[in-house]
Formats: structure tokens, sequence, C-alpha cells
């Protein structure tokens, strides 16, 4: 047994994270922080001390949790709530309605909803509904409450609504003080959501949090806050998690290209016009690779602006691919990435992550076949000429000695010409430093390797 174990035993029962993976670098920095201030090494007097100790196991899993979080992230959910789904709710039941984030990290979820009923109702809004945020995280907690944020979490927001909602603080900003006092922030443990202490609610936005759970939790927690909903209050997950949550607890639906969970036990309460359910439309499988030489696209969009609130989200939806890929979340990501390489199917940064996502699946031929068009399409990418060559090095397809020579000296014929090239990525950042891939590719092309001839 490993000397984590008793960590993961203990995180996964109290908070249902599953720290396995890349996620375990964080647990042992963790431990070593634990150890350091504890000045105690005896795992199974460390473990009593978290058990006793709530605020030390606070500071222990402020450590583990993922807390990546920014304004306006998913949109697409944000406007059906404020303009189709709320308002129609709220004549239906003729009454304030409440809404929760539950993981709300340091705020920029429920802050995101009340900016958007502020844009439909005015200072109405702030009667008509309740928001709360709940997260296992102390800390972001204080943060959210603070209200106080610095650029990322501006990524997505419109700079008229970071404007007219934000004041500069130093080199900072602060939410309004209005908005910040009408959302409220609550300790929360999905795991123990208490419907005894909290709720009921008409919405639970659970966005972006069960990617951190396996399938057995991820059930706990559908029980858990079903409990919590209203009858005929809706569940949302994030895009890349809706598949992983159709658990068959509660019922998944689409309005308008949007999924939401509802309770199927109760007389149907899908708003009249809304499209058929979920599961008659399913999300494309990856973008079929076939032998037929690619053709790059003939027409690009002329007019930027015209595409910038669609380009706004596919990016924000390819940095979450990538951030399903370093969190070993690979049937997510390969379904992230299946719908976008839909859209744009010679978008390099998708074909590169397509590739990796593929190879972590062991589908090598599919892996060889994104980074081959990724390669088509940027002849200067150099991570797919690295990865590519990768698979021929480690026997996950049969050597073709020259291609693999061929695929590392051009990793370091590009990085000759510019030691920081992006490698016509213009989303994500290469998956590997340029530094490590000259190094290993010099390696292995041989100490005396040279470009030429194989360029
Ligand atoms: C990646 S953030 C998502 C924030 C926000 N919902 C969004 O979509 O941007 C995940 C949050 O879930 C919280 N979380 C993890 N385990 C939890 C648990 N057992 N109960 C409540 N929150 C939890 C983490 O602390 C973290 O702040």
């Amino acid at each position: 047994m490993s000397s984590l174990t008793p960590f993961k035993d203990l995180v996964h029962r109290r908070c249902g994270l599953h720290l396995e993976g890349l996620a375990e670098a964080r647990l042992v920095k963790a431990v070593e922080a634990l150890q350091t201030d504890t000045d105690i090494n005896d795992t199974s007097k460390l473990i009593a001390q978290l058990e006793q100790n709530e605020a030390m196991f606070d500071r222990f899993i402020s450590q583990l949790t993922v807390n990546e979080t920014y304004f306006y992230r998913e949109p697409e959910a944000l406007h059906w709530l404020a303009d189709t789904y709320l308002p129609r709710r709220l004549a239906e039941k003729g009454k304030p309605l409440a809404i929760f984030s539950a993981g709300c990290s340091s705020g920029e979820e429920p802050y995101s909803v009340a900016i958007a009923l502020l844009e439909r109702y005015g200072e109405r809004a702030k009667q008509l509904f309740h928001i709360t945020g709940g997260d296992v995280d102390q800390q972001v907690l204080s943060k959210a409450q603070k209200g106080i944020y610095s650029g990322m979490s501006f990524r997505a927001l419109n700079p008229a609504l970071k404007h007219r909602y934000f004041h500069p603080e130093g080199r900072r900003f602060k939410i309004d003080d209005a908005l910040r006092q009408w959302v409220t922030f609550c300790s929360f443990n999905v795991l123990q959501a208490n419907a005894d202490k909290l709720g009921p609610f008409d919405v639970i936005l659970f966005r972006n949090v069960s990617i951190y759970f396996d399938e057995a939790t991820r059930r706990d927690i559908q029980r858990h806050l079903k409990q919590l909903l209203e009858p005929h209050g809706i569940l949302m997950c994030g895009v890349t998690e809706t598949l992983g949550n159709d658990l068959g607890i509660l019922e998944l639906h689409q309005a308008q290209g949007v999924f939401f969970f509802q309770d199927s036990t109760l007389p149907s309460a899908l708003p009249a016009n809304d499209e058929p359910p979920y599961r008659d439309d399913p999300l494309p499988a990856l973008a079929v690779l076939s032998e037929t030489p690619p053709q790059p696209p003939e027409n690009e969009p002329e007019n930027e602006s015209e595409h910038k609130q669609p380009m706004t989200s596919f990016n924000a939806a390819l940095q979450q691919a990538h951030h399903l890929l370093n969190q070993n979340a690979f049937s997510e990501a390969a379904a992230l990435l299946s719908d976008l390489l839909v859209q744009q199917p010679w978008s390099v940064d998708a074909l590169l992550l397509a590739g990796l996502v593929a190879r972590w699946q062991q589908n090598f031929a599919d892996a060889y076949d994104c980074f081959k068009r990724a390669i088509y399409v940027a002849p200067e990418c150099w991570p797919a000429h690295f990865f590519q060559a990768e698979l021929f090095r480690l026997g996950e397809l049969s050597d073709a000695p020259g291609q693999r020579k061929r695929g590392y000296a051009a990793v370091i014929r590009l990085l000759d010409a510019s030691k920081q090239a992006d490698g016509g990525l213009s989303v994500i950042a290469p998956p590997i430093p340029p530094g490590d891939a000259y190094f290993l590719a010099t390696r292995y092309l041989g100490a005396q390797a040279t470009t030429q001839g194989v360029g």
C-alpha cells in the first residue's frame, strides 16, 4: 500500500475527491506541507490530526481542490437561464426563485448568474431571485465573499459588463457592493448535502465539479442534489460532464442546445417548444478520421468581429479540453474535442489535443491521423511532429525509422529557427515545453544527428 493511500481514502470518504493521476502530485505537496507544519512524519498520527482538527483539514483540502473558474464560463447556459428558463418558471410560480451554485469556487459562477439576471431584470432581479454559492474549500469561499478578482477571471466577460459591475481596486477589480451583498455564500460539501439545512432550489448549477469524482460518488452526489431540488427544479452540469452524469437518477433534457437534468418521476414540466430529449440527439463521435488526403478550409471567416462570440466559447472549450486531458479525464476530453472538430475540423489546437487523447486511449492509429492532419494544416506544428515520432519510437505503431527520424528532425529544425515557437497553436500552450521537446528529439535522433537530409 502506498504511503499516500490513507490520505487518499480520507479525502475520498470526506469530500469524494478522487486523487489519482496528475492529482497525486498535489497530494504529495499537501502531505509534505502538513509534515513541515506539524513536524510529524508518521502517517497514522497525521491522519488522526486531520480527523480531529477541522481547520487543519480545511487547509489540507484547499491544496487538493481544483478551483479553476471565470466569469461567464459556458455563457450559453447562463443566457438560456436568464432569458428563457427563469422567466418562464417565475411566471409559473409567481414567487421568488432560488438558485444555487454547488462548488462555486471563488464566486465567479454565482456572480455571473447575478449579472445575467441584472441585465435582464434590472434592480428588480434582487427581489425576484435568491442566489447562493457553496463550496467545500473555505479559502475560495472567503475570496468569493471579498469579491476581488484579477485578470484571468475576466477572460470570457464582455468588457462592458466588467466596466458596469466592477471597479478597480489597485491592480485588481472589486465587484459592485450591492451585487456582492445580494449573493450569499456558505460552506457546503456536496457529499453531505442536507435538505434540512439547505434549499430547496429551482436551479442547481453543478458545473465543472463532477469531473473530480468517480462514478459511484457521482451517483451519491446526484441523489443528494435531487433532494435539494424543488419539484421540477433543474440541475445543470458543465458541457463536458453531461454524459458522465446521465446516471439514471435524474432525466437528461435538452432545450435550445443547453442540457439539464430534471426529476423524471414527476409529470413532465418541460417548457413548451423545447427540442427533443438529449438521447435523441447524441453528441457526434470523435470526428471520423479517414485516409482521405486532408483538405484544408477554402474560406476562412473574413470578418473576425462577426465570429467573436463563437470563437470565444470555442477557445474556452479548447482550454477545457486541455484541462480535462491534464486531469486524465480522457473520455470527457474526447467527447468535447469531437464536438469541437465538428465545428472546426482544421483547428490545429483541437487536432493536437485529439491526437494526445486518442493516444492515451490506446487508439494509436487515430492519434497518428490527428497529428498528420495537424501537420498538414500547420507544418510548423512541432508538437505534432514530436508526438507522431513518439508513436513509432515507443512501438505504439510499427516502426517506420525514416518517418520517426524526420519527425524528430522537424522538431529540431523548427525550434532551431525559434526557440519559443508556438507550433501554430493559437489557444493552448504546447503540451510539452519546447526546451524538453528539443532536448528529447536531439537525444532520440542520436547524439550526432543533424537535420541534414531528414528535415
Ligand atoms: C473547477 S471548480 C468549478 C467552479 C465553478 N462551478 C465553475 O464551473 O467555474 C470546482 C470546485 O468544486 C469544489 N469542490 C470539490 N469537491 C467538493 C465537494 N465535495 N463539495 C463541494 N464543493 C467541492 C472545489 O473546491 C472547487 O472550488
